[in-house]
């Protein structure tokens, strides 16, 4: 009914909107008044986690994103080795786990097939399994030895939007936890983090109220066959989110590439008018990479790509070379998904308005895949 959806047409836009909030839920109670991090709850002794040697993540769909993200995260803040891997492909290569082993299973609903038997096989092999989960209860964080809930709320909607951000948010919690009780060398800039992230539900909002012109552009797009999408590092994951989102709700054939790779081979897909969205790493911190993407999007745009540009305020840089530029707060790099998915979430949601399609049913989907 209208009443559920707090009076936006759709789940999805209501969720959309409600992130700044789900993203403050998530942290709350979470960091003291010094800045530490206090997850009582995480009910494996810190003894443990301090002998963790290797840290797998297992997930589908955009919980898959938030953990390919994660990976970057544990790895900066703990230097620990940590592989992402699909739930459905992880238990069927044999993979190497023992006791050592620290999986983390990310699941908004809890009952997702694929995730649960991932769990289920890192567990008999000896390893300690920690759920992030969105719903009190489910199967993944019951069958878990200790869970990070998300406290996103309800999501409705078939396209996860507000559970990703506070997938993201919980593990960047775990992480710097990880950090925080192994004593890394990156102390101070944990506390810089945590306090950054105290701010981050606000530049949401922001961005939010921002976000007109992407639903205009989206609308001048509905007629398009397909929509490519690029990013570095921690934008990489951003551009498939935004692909999945696109196939998911518009049922466009979207990609999601590492800008990277262009040259080996999708920049053949480029051609007049074909739209391009490009996540762009912020130019402070690693100005490399920031240097790079610039240059594929002159690449792109010089045949003939419509560029979709997606950068921080005050890269003046892209500007030049963006047909379309859609600003993002200044954001530490590890944090710039928070921001830079939404835009991407308004798109879809907007493109698949403009295109007649029902936006929190799309068609062939389930809220949760509870078969393998
Ligand atoms: C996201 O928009 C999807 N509908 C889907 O990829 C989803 O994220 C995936 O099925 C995992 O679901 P879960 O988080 O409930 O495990």
């Amino acid at each position: 009914s209208a009443a559920e959806k707090g009076g936006y047409d759709y789940f999805m836009l209501k969720e959309i909107a409600e992130q700044p909030k789900a993203v403050a839920d998530t942290l709350l109670g979470r960091i003291d008044a010094a800045g530490s991090l206090t997850l009582d709850e995480l009910r494996i002794p810190d003894s443990v986690l301090r002998e963790v040697d290797k840290v797998v993540i297992v997930a589908c769909g955009t919980a898959y994103h938030a953990g390919m993200i994660a990976k970057l995260a544990i790895e900066h803040w703990t230097r620990i080795p940590c592989e992402t891997e699909l739930a459905s492909e992880f238990r069927y290569r044999d993979p190497i786990l023992d006791q050592r082993t620290l999986v983390i299973a990310i699941s908004q609903s809890g009952e997702t097939m694929d995730t649960l038997m991932a769990l289920r096989h890192a567990r008999e092999q000896g390893a300690k399994v920690l759920a992030v989960c969105n719903t009190n209860g489910s199967t993944i964080p019951r069958e878990s030895d200790a869970v990070l809930y998300t406290h996103a709320g309800p999501e409705v909607a078939v396209a996860s939007t507000k559970a990703f951000l506070t997938q993201l948010v919980a593990c960047y919690l775990v992480a710097l936890y990880l950090g925080q009780v192994r004593g890394t060398k990156w102390g101070d800039e944990i506390r810089a983090v945590v306090h950054d992230l105290a701010a981050i539900a606000t530049e949401v909002d922001r961005v939010l109220e921002t976000m007109e012109p992407v639903r205009e552009l989206a609308r001048s797009l509905a007629d398009k066959d397909t929509v490519l999408f690029l990013g570095r590092h921690v934008g990489y994951p951003v551009a498939l989110e935004g692909a999945l989102k696109l196939k998911e709700l518009a049922y466009m054939h979207a990609e999601g590439f590492a800008a990277g790779e262009l040259k080996h081979g999708p920049i053949a897909l480029i051609e007049e008018d074909l739209p391009v969205v490009v996540v762009v790493p912020s130019p402070r911190g690693r100005s490399v990479l920031h240097d790079k993407i610039v240059s594929n999007i002159q690449e792109i745009r010089a045949r003939g790509a419509r560029t979709i540009v997606i950068a921080e305020e005050g890269d003046e840089a892209v500007a030049p070379y963006a047909d379309h530029l859609i600003r993002i707060p200044v954001t530490p790099t590890l944090l710039q998904p928070l921001v830079s998915t939404v835009p991407l979430q308004v798109f879809a949601c907007e493109l698949a308005t403009a295109r007649g399609n029902e936006v929190d049913q799309p068609r062939n989907l389930a809220k949760s895949v509870t078969v393998e």
